[in-house]
């Protein structure tokens, strides 16, 4: 996959695109980064790259001529990558939000482009005429999209094929499958007087999987029961949630 980030800022990329699990994915030849600065593709004498709002008010708004003309450059040199699937993505508290399933669907993406607003806002002409997708990464608002540019691309990298080693697996994680995961203990066993539960040193892995699939289904009951409805559960799971219900109501006294 080919990613590409247009931005006012970019030295921010640098650490989190140049350690651990990304920078293992760049170096494996899975993922290749492009941060681009918008500001190169300015033409007057002080690269401005906002302007005052028309219709006044305060705060400025992200200029429309260096995006479109950074995203479009960069379009044009890219040979034969341009025909195959790509998206342009711009990053705003106005966008869908990034979910697990929508991170699923980018990882399908041979190129995504990230443009990265500041400032107010950016022209809208860059919304309705240059990008083909808008993300926001949840309800609440940063200064610029750079963070949310390295969400997204942190959530989708994971995904791509080759990027986790097998000790990294993707299956039983939080939001795969509807449900929030599992608790996770490692040695020792005791630790200030708090045991692991005891199942998990019995060794016997079927009765493990069945602990862990009610835990996980008890845990998404009590913390997100917004996502729970989503989950695929049997009857007998389904049983496992009414019996919480139940007995949430039993505490308070209904
Ligand atoms: N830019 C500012 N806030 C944002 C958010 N919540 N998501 C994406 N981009 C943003």
């Amino acid at each position: 996959m080919r990613i590409d980030i247009f931005s006012l800022f970019p030295e921010m990329f640098a650490g989190p695109f140049g350690s651990s699990i990304l920078k293992r994915a760049v170096d494996q030849g899975i993922v290749n980064f492009n941060i681009h600065n918008i500001r190169d593709y300015t033409h007057d004498k002080h690269h401005s790259a906002d302007d005052y709002a028309y219709g006044g008010g305060a705060g400025m708004v992200m200029k429309p001529e260096p995006v479109f003309e950074a995203v479009e450059t960069v379009q044009a040199q890219a040979g034969d990558i341009i025909n195959r699937k790509c998206s342009v993505i711009l990053l705003t508290p106005q966008g869908r939000k990034l979910t697990q399933q929508a991170a699923e669907e980018l990882a399908k993406y041979d190129w995504l482009l990230l443009i990265c607003g500041h400032y107010e806002g950016v022209d809208e002409r860059i919304r309705e005429h240059l990008a083909t997708d808008e993300i926001s990464i949840g309800d609440y608002v940063l200064t610029g999209g750079e963070l949310a540019a390295m969400v997204v691309t942190d959530a989708v990298v994971r995904l791509l094929p080759g990027v986790l080693g097998s000790g990294e697996s993707l299956i039983n994680e939080s939001h795969t499958g509807g449900l929030l995961e599992y608790p996770h203990y490692t040695r020792p066993e005791v630790f200030r007087d708090w045991s692991v539960p005891e199942i998990l040193t019995s060794g016997n892995h079927g009765e493990i999987a069945k602990w862990r699939r009610r835990q996980s289904i008890i845990r998404t009951a009590q913390r997100r029961p917004d996502i729970l409805k989503m989950a695929e559960l049997n009857s007998k799971e389904q049983e496992i949630v009414a019996d919480l219900s139940t007995q949430k109501l039993e505490e308070k006294g209904v």
